[in-house]
């Protein structure tokens, strides 16, 4: 809630040792005065300060191995996130790399073992949609392997969600925060699987849309902000994807793009989505009609494939009202399609969507996106 620094960051510093990492982005937080603000708290709560700023959206395993080497050198016992998702999953494998046994990368994606230490951290959280304050997993670019995948780290200990944060946040970044949120509901309802979850999911669902329609006309209204806020962390606490499989296929195929053009996440998905519902679609059109009911108001008339369709178009026209765009190329992404090629081949393929995909349909995908 609003002022949620003031209130509870004193009583949760007083809990923790006496050097904390002040780790964030590319500097907003020092725009906003946010950065002030808190490192008077902290020098008040009176902890020495490690500052480790630079943690880019997209952030690299090289910067997080940085940032745990130097944890390690300061002896820092607590580490403050502040920032969207790209700092808080830095800051989660930060915390987790610093006391791991060995080369994090490694263990992970070669032993399968998983961190059970870290460094503890907090979050305050400046722009929403990643829901990344509610779990321990983190999006993470391997340049050295041209891969970006989630990582394991380690959970928060509290997070700060204040939606006046919202307010300095640019607007089509916002409006990315806002589809990347969408985007986690339809990977998940669109998973195999119907059970109680979906309907929950369609409120969630629902209201993301009616609030981000109400942005559009207040951009400055807390409350709006705050509902939003909110959706995005119900979603990632992964309530929603109780008995389901979830699906995440657009992520996959997001996250490697990513790994070659370092685009942006929201922003992405917002091209990717219509195109792969658009090929599987066929497979469960009645999920797809039911979507539109609930989640955009359409009416039932109509046979069930023409309403699967109706509600695709209603999710094209929804990315269009949040002015986001429907193609890389109007996003600034020049790919050629040797690279398309190359991240057809090596992103995930999902095991719990409505179909596996091809890699031919991946690339379909991807060049329909060009
Ligand atoms: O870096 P600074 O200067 O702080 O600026 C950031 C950045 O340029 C700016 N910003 C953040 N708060 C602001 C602000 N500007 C003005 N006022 C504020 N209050 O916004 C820009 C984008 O920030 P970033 O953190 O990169 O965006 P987002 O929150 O969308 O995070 C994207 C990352 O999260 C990962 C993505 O893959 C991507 O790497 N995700 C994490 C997930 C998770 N952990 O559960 C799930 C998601 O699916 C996603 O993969
Ligand atoms: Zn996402």
């Amino acid at each position: 809630g609003v002022g949620g620094v003031e209130k509870v960051l004193p009583q949760e510093l007083s809990k923790v040792g006496p050097t904390v990492m002040l780790a964030y982005g590319g500097g907003s937080i020092k725009r906003t005065g946010l950065y002030d603000q808190l490192c008077t708290l902290l020098q008040q709560a009176g902890k020495r300060i490690i500052d480790f700023g630079g943690i880019t959206s997209n952030p690299t395993y090289e910067k997080v191995l940085e940032g745990a080497q130097i944890v390690n050198q300061e002896q820092v016992d607590f580490i403050l996130a502040v920032g969207g998702g790209s700092v808080v999953d830095g800051v989660k494998i930060i915390a987790a790399a610093a006391k791991a046994p060995k080369d994090l990368w490694e263990m992970e994606f070669e032993d399968h073992q998983f961190p059970t230490e870290g460094v503890p951290f907090g979050i305050v959280l400046t722009l929403s949609g990643t829901g990344a304050e509610m779990n321990a997993l983190a999006g993470i670019t391997n340049e050295a392997q041209k891969r970006k995948t989630a990582v394991v780290g380690r959970y928060g200990e509290f997070s700060i969600l204040d939606p006046t944060y919202l307010l300095t946040v640019p607007e089509k970044q916002l409006a990315a925060g806002i589809f990347d949120n969408l985007s986690h509901c339809m990977e998940t309802y669109f998973g195999r699987g119907n059970c109680v979850s979906d309907d929950m999911n369609e409120a969630v669902m629902e209201n993301i849309v009616q609030n981000a329609m109400a942005w559009k006309q207040s951009p400055q209204d807390v409350n709006i902000l705050g509902n939003l806020m909110w959706d995005s962390s119900i979603v990632q606490s992964s309530i929603l994807g109780l008995g389901k499989d979830s699906d995440f296929q657009c992520h996959s195929i997001e996250h490697q793009l990513c790994a070659y053009t370092n685009c942006c996440h929201g922003m992405a998905l917002a091209v990717i989505h219509p195109l792969y519902y658009k090929l599987v679609a066929k497979t469960a059109p009645e999920k797809f009609a039911r979507f539109g009911q609930t989640v955009f108001g359409l009416d039932t008339s109509g046979s069930v494939e023409e309403q699967a369709s109706q509600a695709i178009q209603a999710l094209y026209e929804f990315i269009e009202t949040l002015g986001l765009d429907h193609s890389f190329s109007q996003m600034g992404i020049s790919v050629s399609q040797e690279t398309l090629k190359t991240v057809a081949q090596t992103c995930g393929i999902s095991n719990g969507a409505l179909r596996t995909l091809t890699r031919d349909e991946v690339l379909q995908i991807l060049t329909e996106g060009l």
